[in-house]
């Protein structure tokens, strides 16, 4: 005859199996569906373009932040991180990232948004390199499940130029 011990065992060993299963079907189920998100960010506005005393360019934009990210989101999404990085090319780096901006979006019911924001964080330049500088907008993001791998993926919006002169 089995004790009560042992039956309780056994069933938190199937239990435990059950969720494993369970975990490894949400992460699989997830990777079968293709996000198609959007986004659009339009630069309204130079606010300041400076070079700084210490000589590097420092510019500060208002941006008109849009994004459809709700396909991004099934069942096992936790949340979606997303930061907007301006990348540009100098004759000393081929590829410069500066985070311009970040958010947390919590769930599909957010992820339909604009947001009219100036760069959350500092647009520098180390050295003297923005004016005339073509630059192109990424949109980044990490999708947190919650359970299984986090994925990362990005929109790349280009044909942005910052002007010839400081102001
Ligand atoms: C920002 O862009 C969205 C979508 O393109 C538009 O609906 C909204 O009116 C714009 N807002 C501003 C302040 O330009
Ligand atoms: C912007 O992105 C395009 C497409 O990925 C790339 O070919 C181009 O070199 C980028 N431009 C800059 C200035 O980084």
């Amino acid at each position: 005859m089995h004790s009560f011990g042992y039956r309780a065992n056994a069933l938190l060993t199937f239990a435990v199996t059950i969720l494993a299963l369970i975990c490894a079907i949400a992460s699989f189920s997830d990777t079968l569906s293709t996000p198609t998100p959007t986004s659009n960010v339009q630069v309204l506005n130079i606010n300041r373009f400076q070079k700084k005393p210490d000589g590097d360019d420092e510019v500060s934009l208002t941006f008109n932040i849009s994004a459809n990210l709700q396909s991004l989101f099934t069942w096992n999404t936790k949340q979606v991180f997303v930061f907007l990085a301006a990348e540009y090319e100098t004759p000393k780096n081929s590829l410069n990232q500066v985070s311009l901006w970040d958010g947390i979006i919590p769930s599909k019911e957010h992820a339909d948004f604009w947001i009219h924001t100036t760069n959350k964080y500092r647009f520098i330049d180390q050295g003297s390199n923005l004016r005339g500088r073509n630059f192109n907008l990424t949109l980044h993001w990490h999708v947190m499940p919650k359970t299984g791998k986090m994925f990362a993926d990005k929109i790349v919006m280009t044909g942005y130029r910052l002007p010839q002169a400081y102001r």
